[in-house]
């Protein structure tokens, strides 16, 4: 039942779409790992050209938003099948910038989340603590809590397909991130949760990853943790050192 790894780079806000080619280029060469699923998630201007720069490897490509409605007067926003029909796999959803700055909360992870499996696009769903929130010890209710709204009505066929990110709001990109206890201690409550809501089958063979200041010196660790099945890589995943994040497997071999 192992669960394949995974490490995604979310651009965020950055790269024009010749910067963006040029950077997978520069990456395709380091990103290979046949143990390891990989994915970008770039700028929605920077889809097609990235999705043509990947043709004929096994990188996927994701969106870092989509509306929850198939289509109409949502100034600004993008549709489920504009992204299908580019062949966008992934989309990632609930990122903690999107609820501070952009008003995302779970009931519209939620819908969003339904609508992605409606178009059999791959949710990676964020789900992470403040450090207020952390000090004020409910980290785990809290993630409990946005798991089970993210996750409340979608089938288990589904849900095993779903990626998972925990991303303690207060390790992304800051250069500190989680401990690896800490980051192993959520990813195993998540699972948890999701073996509550849908039974050991779903939780064995969803994939949750950590986010927040992963890099090339720790992801080693992080991603070796029993409930950790990769990562979801911000900052570093802009530069070469994502090819060291997803050959995290032979970093020791390196260093030994
Ligand atoms: P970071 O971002 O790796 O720069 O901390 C992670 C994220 O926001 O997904």
């Amino acid at each position: 039942m192992a669960r394949r790894k995974m490490v995604a780079g979310n651009w965020k806000m950055n790269m024009t779409p010749e910067n963006a080619v040029s950077l997978i280029k520069t990456l395709i060469p380091l990103v290979q790992n046949e143990d390891v699923d990989v994915a970008f998630c770039v700028p929605d201007l920077d889809i097609i050209p990235c999705l043509e720069a990947v043709k004929g490897t096994n990188i996927g490509i994701g969106s870092q938003n989509m509306y929850f409605e198939e289509k109409g007067a949502f100034t600004g926003e993008i549709a489920p099948d504009m992204l299908t029909s580019v062949g966008v796999e992934y989309v990632i959803l609930g990122h903690s910038e999107r609820r501070s700055f952009f008003a995302e909360n779970d009931e519209t992870v939620n819908k969003k989340v339904l609508k992605a499996f409606e178009h059999n696009i791959t949710p990676i769903i964020c789900c992470g603590e403040t450090l207020k929130q952390r000090k004020q010890g409910i980290t785990l209710d809290l993630i409990r809590m946005q798991i089970k709204i993210a996750f409340y009505n979608v089938s288990p066929e589904n849900a095993k397909k779903a990626v998972i990110a925990y991303e303690p709001i207060w390790a992304i990109g800051t250069g500190v991130g989680a401990r690896t206890d800490q980051a192993q201690e959520v990813c195993k409550a998540i699972r948890d949760c999701i073996e509550e809501i849908y039974g050991d089958l779903v939780a064995k063979e969803i994939r949750i990853l950590y986010g927040g200041s992963v890099n090339a010196s720790n992801a080693h660790d992080l991603l070796n943790q029993p409930d950790i099945d990769g990562g979801l890589v911000g900052g570093a995943s802009l530069k070469v050192d994502f090819g060291k994040i997803v050959n995290y497997d032979k970093i020791q071999t390196e260093s030994n």
